[in-house]
């Protein structure tokens, strides 16, 4: 099937920045949110990322004003009825992601792929109730998504190989690289980069380093872009524990348990970059 109509659901950090790649590489998509303040938000921020494509030259101000023509919003699903493609970023809640397939399915032109962007839930599990849930299937962006590369294809138990080659060819269309895993918890991405990260907010609950020095050290000794403790931040640090509570429930034992710091900080709501304060401070500029 030739994808051309795309629906995003979510305006979310992740949602709105894979409606402006979509938007960008020549899909049409309806960006669908909660309500129209959402999602003249999502439209707002997308404008102001291509903004700073443009101002390094990655984006002409012409191709900007051509991909947001190509961006509509809607408030409900069926605002985007029609699609061949969609791509759900709601909040991590299972209930929530089921009900927003169950509405996919009915909405989507036939044989329409459904892909989500969770970070850790079961792709098998979002598609158990649905008809045919071999159209279903993971797209997991990465965070700045119009900056990072990859994307990791997760197939569920019934995911289609059909599904799976056209999602693999499309990533690539959208100027990014795919990668395959399996429908294990934490998929692979989230399986290896979560236990760093709470292995290091771990390193400062014990006092073996402080936040600063463990974040110079794994930033320059091991060539990361940035230290743990500021990705966790940026990440947010309940994204954090939800992902490390997915990896602890499906492998058990000490490897997975969340740091009780991570636990702390987040039930104190200090989320990171989006609430204003993490472990560092982000005052608002
Ligand atoms: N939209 C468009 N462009 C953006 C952008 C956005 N949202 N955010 C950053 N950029 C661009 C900047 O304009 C800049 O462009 P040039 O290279 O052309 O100058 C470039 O990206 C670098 O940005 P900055 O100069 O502002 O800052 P930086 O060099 O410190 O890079 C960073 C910032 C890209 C975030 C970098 O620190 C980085 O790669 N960090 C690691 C990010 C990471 O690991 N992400 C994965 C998180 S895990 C995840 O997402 C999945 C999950 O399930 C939890």
């Amino acid at each position: 099937m030739d994808i051309t109509r795309v629906c995003v659901v979510g305006g979310g950090t992740m949602g709105n920045g894979i409606a402006h790649v979509f938007a960008q590489k020549g899909f049409h998509v309806t960006l669908v949110e909660a309500n129209q303040e959402l999602a003249a938000k999502a439209v707002a921020t997308i404008a102001k990322n291509m903004d700073r494509q443009a101002a390094k030259g990655a984006l002409t101000a012409a191709d900007k004003d051509a991909a947001l023509a190509r961006l509509k919003t809607g408030t409900k699903i069926a605002d985007a009825a029609g699609f061949e493609l969609a791509v759900e970023a709601v909040p991590e809640r299972l209930e929530i992601k089921t009900a927003v397939f169950k509405e996919l399915e009915t909405h989507g032109a036939p044989g329409a792929i459904l892909a989500t962007n969770t970070s850790s839930l079961p792709i098998t599990d979002i598609a158990a109730s649905l008809k045919d849930p071999s159209r279903v299937i993971g797209m997991h962006f990465m965070n700045p998504v119009p900056v990072m590369k990859l994307v990791e294809i997760i197939r569920g138990k019934k995911t289609s190989d059909g599904t799976t080659e056209t999602v693999k060819a499309l990533t690539v269309k959208l100027g990014k690289i795919p990668a395959v895993a399996n429908d294990f918890p934490g998929f692979v991405s989230n399986r290896v980069l979560m236990p760093m990260i709470n292995e290091a907010i771990l390193c400062l609950q014990e006092g073996v380093s402080s936040k600063e020095d463990i974040d110079t050290i794994m930033k320059l000794g091991m060539a990361h872009p940035m230290g743990p403790i500021a990705l966790a931040d940026y990440i947010g640090l309940d994204v954090c524990l939800a992902i490390m509570e997915v990896l602890d429930k499906g492998f058990g034992g000490v490897k997975y348990k969340p740091a009780d710091l991570l636990r702390k900080m987040v039930a104190e709501g200090k989320l990171g970059v989006k609430s204003g304060a993490g472990f560092y401070e982000y005052p608002k500029k």
